[in-house]
Parts: structure tokens; sequence; C-alpha cells
């Protein structure tokens, strides 16, 4: 696809990959409109980039979607790229039963939110003649880690969504890429990070950025991180295998 001259909303983009794409779609020329929840750092980002439009949105409450996708409609007629980023991580120790799922609902920010977004944009974004959904998984969507169960089967969830959404709108105008990122420096599930002393492990979002326009450019619609990539050719054998190996340490 097309990196500049593009009207693109992209859900969490005031931290980590989302403020990192939005930095790179700007300076690439394009208009970018970002949401969160919290409107202090959404004004803060604003004022280090006054070109940026900035909506306060939870995108887990389908009032929020209404609203955020009434008011990018009616503000950006010109709208053509949605990137459903937003995301949160949760260590949760299932032995505790359900206490372990008490507070913020991964499933209702990581899952639900990226379809019921999709379906509400998809009417308008067919009408435009170049058009993109770009949605954030994980890398832990193909190998997943014990330790933030259901995470793992959000973003599974959302590869498996997207796949499908790629081809029902393979006759429209619009391109569905997913990118599926390495561990990446960020805000993401730091509580956990900190605990385990991993706060500065991964790539730096600038780098993840760069990477996702690379791949968007190329229209390579799954932009994976190269540890992936060399699973290409695995075995469900090499998938078990690997799955013991990344969950071999107690992770409390
Ligand atoms: N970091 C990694 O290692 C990594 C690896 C693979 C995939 N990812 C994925 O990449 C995406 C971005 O994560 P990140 O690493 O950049 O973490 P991050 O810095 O924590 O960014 C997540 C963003 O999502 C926003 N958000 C969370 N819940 C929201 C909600 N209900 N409504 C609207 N906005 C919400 C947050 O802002 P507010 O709190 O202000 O709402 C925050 O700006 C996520 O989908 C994550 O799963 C990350």
């Amino acid at each position: 696809m097309k990196v500049e001259g593009n009207t693109i909303l992209i859900t969490g983009g005031a931290t980590g990959i989302g403020l990192a794409l939005a930095e790179s779609f700007l300076k690439l020329g394009n208009q970018v409109i970002i949401c969160g929840r919290r409107k202090e750092r959404l004004i803060e980002v604003q004022k280090m980039h006054p070109d940026l439009h900035i909506v306060e949105c939870d995108v887990s409450d389908e009032n929020g979607r209404n609203s955020l996708f009434k008011y990018v409609t009616e503000n950006f007629n010109d709208i053509n790229v949605l990137v459903n980023n937003a995301g949160i991580q949760r260590a949760i120790d299932l032995t505790d039963g359900i206490k372990g799922l008490e507070g913020e609902n991964e499933i209702k920010i990581n899952f639900e939110a990226p379809i019921y977004l999709s379906a509400l944009f998809i009417p308008f974004l067919e009408s435009k003649e170049e058009s993109a959904i770009i949605n954030i998984s994980s890398g832990l969507a193909i190998t997943p880690l014990a330790a933030v169960p259901v995470y793992c089967a959000t973003k599974a969830g959302v590869h498996i969504f997207t796949k499908c959404l790629r081809l029902q709108l393979s006759d429209t105008s619009i391109k569905v890429f997913e990118v599926l990122p390495p561990i990446v420096i960020s805000e993401l599930n730091m509580e956990y990070r900190k605990k385990i002393g991993t706060t500065n492990v991964g790539v730096k979002s600038d780098k993840c950025a760069a990477a996702i326009i690379e791949g968007l450019l190329k229209d390579n619609f799954e932009i994976e991180n190269p540890a992936l990539e060399k699973l290409k050719t695995a075995t469900r054998k090499d998938f078990d295998r690997l799955f013991e190996n990344m969950n071999n340490h107690d992770f409390d």
C-alpha cells in the first residue's frame, strides 16, 4: 500500500508501537488521528506533534467505538486506514480461578474491539479508492506464553480473524494487514516486565514502526518478526517443542 497521503486512525496511538507508527506516518505526509483512554497523555503527545489529531476513547466500550466512528468519519471524510493497535497484556494465574480474571478485560480490548471497529469502518473504507485495515497481533499468537494466557488467546483470535477478513475483503479496495511484532520495549504489561526484570528487553518502538512501514510498502500482508519467519516450515511437533522451551520457567 502507499504509505503517504493517507488519513489514518491508530487506536492506542499515544504510547509505544502506536505512537512510533503515528510519528512515522506523520513524517511521511499522512494525516494521523490517535485515540486512547488517558486524555492527559493524548494532550502531552499532541504538544509534541501539533499536527496530530487526538480523540479520547475506550475501544472496549460499544458506545465509545460508535462515538469514535462518528467523530472520525464526520471530521475526516477521507479516512482510508484503520490501525487496530490498542492492547493490554496481563499476567494471569488461572489457579486463582475467577479471581485471576478480575480487572481489565483483555478479551474486550484486544479481541472484541478490532472486530467491531473493523466492521464499523468497512462500509466507509470500501468507498475509498485505496484503503487498509492493519491489525496488530503478536508473535505470541503463534508461540504462546503460558504466563499471559488470555493475551495469547486474544492475539491468536486476532490472527485468525484477520486471515478470514482478508479473504472476505479480497474483492474490495480494502487491503488487510496483520503485524506480528517481536518483543518491543513499551509500557505493555510493565508490572510483569518489572517483576521478571525485562523492562529493557526487546526492540525499540521506532525500529518496529520502520519494519511495519517497510512491510506495508511491499504489500506484505503478514508482517512478521524474523523469529517467526524461521517457523514458516515448522511442523506441529516443532511448535510443541518450542512451546515447552518457551514455558520452561517459573513465571511467578
Ligand atoms: N510490546 C510488545 O512487546 C508487543 C509485542 C507484540 C505485540 N504488541 C502489541 O502491540 C500493541 C501496542 O502495544 P505497545 O507495546 O505499544 O504497548 P503500550 O505502549 O502499552 O500501548 C498500548 C496502547 O493502547 C492503549 N489502550 C489500551 N487499552 C485501550 C482501550 N481500552 N481503549 C483505547 N486505547 C487503549 C493505551 O493507552 P491508554 O492506556 O491511555 O488507553 C496505550 O497507548 C498492542 O496490541 C500489543 O498487544 C506488543
